[in-house]
């Protein structure tokens, strides 16, 4: 658990070091929260999106793009239920003030106890040694046994207490399981109350014109919204898909585990159109997919794993998040939802406009089915960084920091490094560069020893060092260096192209979702 979170802080302070992600208004000493991505960041982001975009549209015939805009009729947050459903529970303590969300509070709790079993499952393993069995251990030591029950019924009380949506039961659990305020200690508590998410403003320049509008918290409804005009002006035949990567907004109240849970953040979401009946089979089609599409970076072993939802929002009929081990534990990634037709059937409510589709095969008009698949950006971004970075031990017994970023998502392709800074090796670096530039981006370095620039180049993560010496004026021959392997090979320039698109280009990495 120590491991972990110091794990969690290595990351913030690498991705801050080194361009990727900087606290947001740094200047002025921040703001909760939100978090700007810098020179590194932002490139690595794009190549994530590329990475999605490429696999969902040019991969699939019947998967298409939108890029809807962020503010919406205010009507589609009463038709898709987010102004009466999307709330937090929310409990203020009266003496310190502080707000928290009365279900993380319960959580809290129960992590606190969680933590006691973790304690005496290390004294067990001390004290047994090689012949401990701890799932043994866990079913029969009363500590362990007695803590566990107590989990279990905080568990069960919070979730009938959320399911019935009784928030004078969730107030009470607290009450009666003493929890007190974290920052003050004090047990003093108002009543608990929901608190909508969505973010408000207002729209038009002259007073008393001014409506309230929302900053959509999901992408989704601008594909739902456009439906229709996808179809038709594209002549789609169900099924297809509409993807859309974009900014979504949620006044989260613990926004934290830096850029894990913002409040501003990025989605990539596909939504599906099904004839009805087929959705089922269209779910498990797309659980298949994307677990592909993510084991397809080989991050690592036993890095995902599938959590079926066991309380199902009330347009779903089946819905799943992959999660992945994040620093912080398994924790979701992406949501896959079978949406049925709940949202178009809402729009053709609140809007009064048909969103049927003919089907000439069935010879009859249907509203689809959805199946949808949705992905936070900045979480994808924290996957790959904390499973990107390593500190390797080399056989010297030296260290080296490297980031072992996917080849064709690394934000610097190439690092192109004259051996000295004269007798026309520089001049080289630049002709090479002006090669390259037009497939991928490089940086020429030319400062330190080519030891220490190979380090800054596997901080960053460039998967390939281009060394320029005396014997390439003779013999047009540079040395590559990987990054992983630290392998080094003299080849020649003439087949330095064909290397680097087989070992960076998009072709090797998308071949395997055809
Ligand atoms: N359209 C469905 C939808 O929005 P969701 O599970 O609420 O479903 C989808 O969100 C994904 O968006 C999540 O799996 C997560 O990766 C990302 N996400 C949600 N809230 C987030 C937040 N506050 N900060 C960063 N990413 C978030």
């Amino acid at each position: 658990m120590e491991h972990k979170q110091d794990k969690l802080k290595e990351i913030i302070s690498h991705a801050k070091e080194y361009g990727f992600v900087f606290p947001s208004s740094e200047i002025y000493d921040g703001l909760a929260a939100t978090y700007d991505y810098g020179q590194l960041g932002a490139e690595l982001k794009n190549n994530i999106k590329q990475y999605w975009w490429k696999s969902m549209t040019q991969m699939h015939q019947n998967i298409v793009g939108l890029d809807a805009s962020i503010f919406m009729h205010p009507k589609t947050w009463e038709a898709s239920g987010h102004l009466d459903a999307f709330n937090d529970p929310l409990i203020d303590n009266k003496d310190s003030k502080k707000r928290y969300r009365a279900d993380v509070l319960l959580e809290e709790h129960m992590e606190k106890i969680n933590k006691k079993i973790i304690k005496e499952v290390l004294k067990g393993k001390k004290r047994f040694g090689d012949t401990f069995n701890e799932a043994e251990f866990r079913a029969t030591n009363p500590n362990i046994l007695r803590n566990q029950a107590k989990i279990d019924s905080v568990k069960t009380s919070m979730k009938k207490s959320l399911e019935e949506n009784d928030l004078e039961a969730l107030r009470t659990l607290i009450v009666e399981l003493e929890i007190a305020c974290p920052l003050s200690g004090s047990k003093n508590w108002t009543e608990v109350r929901q608190f909508n998410l969505m973010f408000s403003t207002d729209m038009g320049s002259v007073a008393g014109d001014a409506a309230k509008i929302y900053l959509r918290p999901e992408t989704a409804q601008g594909i739902f919204v456009n439906f229709l005009n996808v179809q038709k002006s594209g002549r789609m035949k169900i099924p297809f898909g509409i993807a859309q990567i974009g900014k979504a907004f949620r006044n989260e109240i613990i926004a934290r585990q830096f850029i894990f849970r913002m409040r501003e953040f990025e989605q990539m979401e596909m939504q599906f159109f099904v004839p009805p009946g087929e959705e089922l089979k269209w779910y498990d089609y797309w659980k298949i997919q994307r677990e592909k599409w993510h084991k397809n970076l080989n991050l690592g072993e036993d890095l995902h794993r599938f959590h079926d939802h066991i309380k199902l929002a009330h347009y779903a009929n089946a819905a799943c998040d992959i999660e992945f081990d994040f620093p912080m534990g398994f924790k979701e990634l992406e949501g896959i939802h079978s949406r049925t037709d709940f949202d178009l059937k809402q729009h053709e409510k609140h809007s009064g406009k048909k969103l049927s589709y003919f089907d000439p095969e069935r010879n009859e008009s249907y509203v689809p089915y959805v199946i949808e698949t949705s992905i936070g950006l900045d979480r994808m971004f924290l996957a790959i960084l904390s499973a990107s970075l390593k500190n390797e031990v080399l056989e010297d017994q030296s260290s080296r920091i490297v980031l072992k970023i996917p080849a064709p998502l690394a934000p610097v392709k190439v690092a192109i490094l004259p051996l000295v800074k004269k007798d026309g090796l520089p001049d080289i670096a630049n002709e090479l560069a002006n090669q390259l530039k037009f497939d991928y981006n490089y940086q020429i370095d030319l400062k330190d020893s080519i030891g220490k620039r190979y380090r800054r180049q596997d901080a960053i993560g460039t998967p390939i060092c281009i060394t320029i010496d005396h014997q390439t004026k003779e013999d047009q021959t540079v040395t590559l260096r990987f990054r992983d392997t630290m392998k080094q090979e003299r080849i020649a320039l003439a087949d330095l192209q064909g290397i680097l698109e087989n070992e960076l280009g998009w072709k090797k990495l998308l071949l395997n979702l055809a």
